[in-house]
């Protein structure tokens, strides 16, 4: 038995999965490819989902698997980069896939500690592959699924302080089964509903459980301590 508010997550995923090309459909049986799990997530990192789809179709075709884009030359790689920005993300990840290919047999390693040894991928990247590639539990923690566990909890520290309490909440909420599913659901609730401005409340699946919409003040969490 899980937090009434985990079901609700999960129930509405089932209908309101935005239908992304690495992505397997909520529930489904197909396995996901963890090089397709990786390399969307990393381009993802301070990139929108809008901008990431045509490069992922771009470099799954050029490199269809870890082992093509390990063998790959750097410049015909950072050129199909290019418009990402952020260009340390693209030597890491030709560094990472050379290291799985060189250390782990072309194999994506399963456990979030593994994962966190490869060039590139750090506590968010990790917990996601963990979770969504390998349905192994893990806490995904990114700016969307902070924004909605202060909502939710109404936690009023500021960011960066309340990022324990906020981790707490994202812990209780994650399921064993399917906890890929569940990060997922977060991610798109965060980026589709409870948004940065004027969340849509009214359309939310928690929005009989969320202590900030209670006290009307979902739109000013979380809070920032001030730079
Ligand atoms: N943002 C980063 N990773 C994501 C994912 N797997 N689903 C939705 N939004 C995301």
């Amino acid at each position: 038995m899980y937090d009434r508010r985990t079901d609700a997550l999960r129930d509405w995923y089932a209908t309101q999965a935005r239908d992304l090309p690495w992505r397997v459909p909520p529930g489904s049986d197909t396995v996901p490819d963890p090089y397709r799990i990786w390399l969307s997530e990393v381009m993802l990192q301070q990139t929108t989902v809008a901008a990431v789809k045509a490069y992922f179709a771009r470099f799954t075709t050029l490199w269809p698997t870890v082992r093509d884009l390990a063998a790959a030359e750097d410049t015909d790689v950072m050129a199909a980069w290019a418009g990402l920005g952020y260009y340390a993300r693209a030597r890491n990840l030709l560094k990472c896939a050379r290291a799985v290919v060189a250390d782990h047999d072309g194999q994506f390693p399963e456990s979030e500690t593994d994962l966190l040894t490869l060039p590139g991928i750090g506590p968010y990247t990790a917990a996601a592959i963990a979770s969504i590639a390998f349905q192994t539990r893990a806490v995904v923690v990114d700016g969307n699924v902070e924004r909605v566990m202060a909502r939710l909890g109404a936690i009023e520290t500021p960011l960066p302080a309340a990022k324990p309490q906020i981790r707490v909440l994202a812990d209780l909420l994650t399921p064993d089964e399917r906890p890929g599913d569940h990060a997922q659901a977060v991610m798109d609730l965060g980026a589709t509903i409870c948004t940065p401005k004027s969340p849509a409340c009214f359309l939310c699946p928690l929005r009989d459980d969320c202590a900030a919409l209670k006290l009307d003040i979902a739109e000013c969490l979380p809070r920032k301590m001030p730079k």
